[in-house]
């Protein structure tokens, strides 16, 4: 009996919950509503004017929950999302709770919301190789050209290209926003050089370690030994994968 009167309380308790009844609008504060792609997000919730006490925030995105915090009384809580991907664009606001509720059960949308936009960071270009053959010790060359011109609203400061193998940028140049291209050089290059390449222009970002970069135009290039000498005839390999 007392079992039956338990869970019954409990569920009353959860469907109060879930009704919302626990969950109050707070106002929600961002420097930009755009974000550039990879960048940070950062968001401020306030309960001024709603509470005094210490609540738990939490960050709403299209009115579901996505992030809490314990706050502390009086003081505005900021909630920072690194990294973050196109996916992230769209409706923000905040809510709060006295009591800490589960994230996944905390939905609606707050006092006021922003809508934020992830604007594109990196533009992959198309890459080709200027000379048909690379020696061992010689200079590869790669020619990294647009058709359209870039947005130029979105950066007004230098735009940087970047030569990417297995993910990585190896090599990095000014991006010409007038020729709308770029050329990028490796020099003196070893075997190891061979491989597939790729460039992208970055817009509104600069490149961190670990960032996840795809290589869907690429060229490959074929390293050939010093003097010709050998199996491997001299050939350079041309191709666009998209
Ligand atoms: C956004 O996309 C990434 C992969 O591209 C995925 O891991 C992540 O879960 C997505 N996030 C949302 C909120 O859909
Ligand atoms: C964001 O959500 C609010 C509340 O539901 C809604 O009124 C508004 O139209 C939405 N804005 C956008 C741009 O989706
Ligand atoms: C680089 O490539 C573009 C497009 O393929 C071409 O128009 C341009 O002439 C090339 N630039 C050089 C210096 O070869
Ligand atoms: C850049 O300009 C385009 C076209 O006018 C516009 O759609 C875009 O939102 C602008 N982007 C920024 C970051 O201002
Ligand atoms: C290459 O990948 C990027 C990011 O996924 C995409 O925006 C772009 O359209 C792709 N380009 C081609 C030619 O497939």
């Amino acid at each position: 009996m007392v079992g039956v009167l338990l869970f019954a309380y409990i569920t009353v308790n959860l469907f109060l919950k879930c009704q919302g009844q626990t969950i109050h609008q707070a106002k929600i504060y961002s420097e930009n509503s755009e974000v550039p792609e990879g960048g940070r997000l950062e968001v401020t919730c306030s309960t001024f004017g709603f509470t005094v006490k210490a609540v738990y925030s939490y960050l709403c995105k299209n009115g579901k929950a996505i992030l809490m915090k314990k706050g502390t009384p009086r003081q505005d809580t900021t909630f920072k999302i690194e990294r973050i991907e196109m996916n992230a664009s769209g409706n923000y606001s905040c809510v709060f709770s006295e009591e800490q509720l589960e994230i996944t059960k905390v939905t609606g949308y707050g006092q006021n919301y922003i809508f934020i936009n992830v604007i594109e960071s990196f533009i992959y270009t198309q890459i080709t190789l200027l000379k048909p053959e690379v020696p061992v010790g010689s200079d590869a060359e790669f020619n990294c050209s647009t058709s359209k011109p870039l947005h130029k609203n979105l950066s007004k400061n230098m735009i940087w290209a970047y030569l990417i193998k297995n993910g990585t940028p190896v090599e990095v140049n000014i991006w010409d926003t007038e020729k709308m291209m770029t050329t990028l050089t490796l020099r003196d290059v070893r075997i190891e050089d061979a491989g597939t390449y790729s460039c992208v222009v970055f817009l509104n970002i600069l490149p961190y370690h670990g960032m996840r970069l795809h290589q869907n135009i690429t060229v490959n290039l074929e390293i050939t030994g010093k003097n010709g000498r050998g199996q491997t005839k001299k050939k350079l390999q041309f191709r666009v994968i998209i």
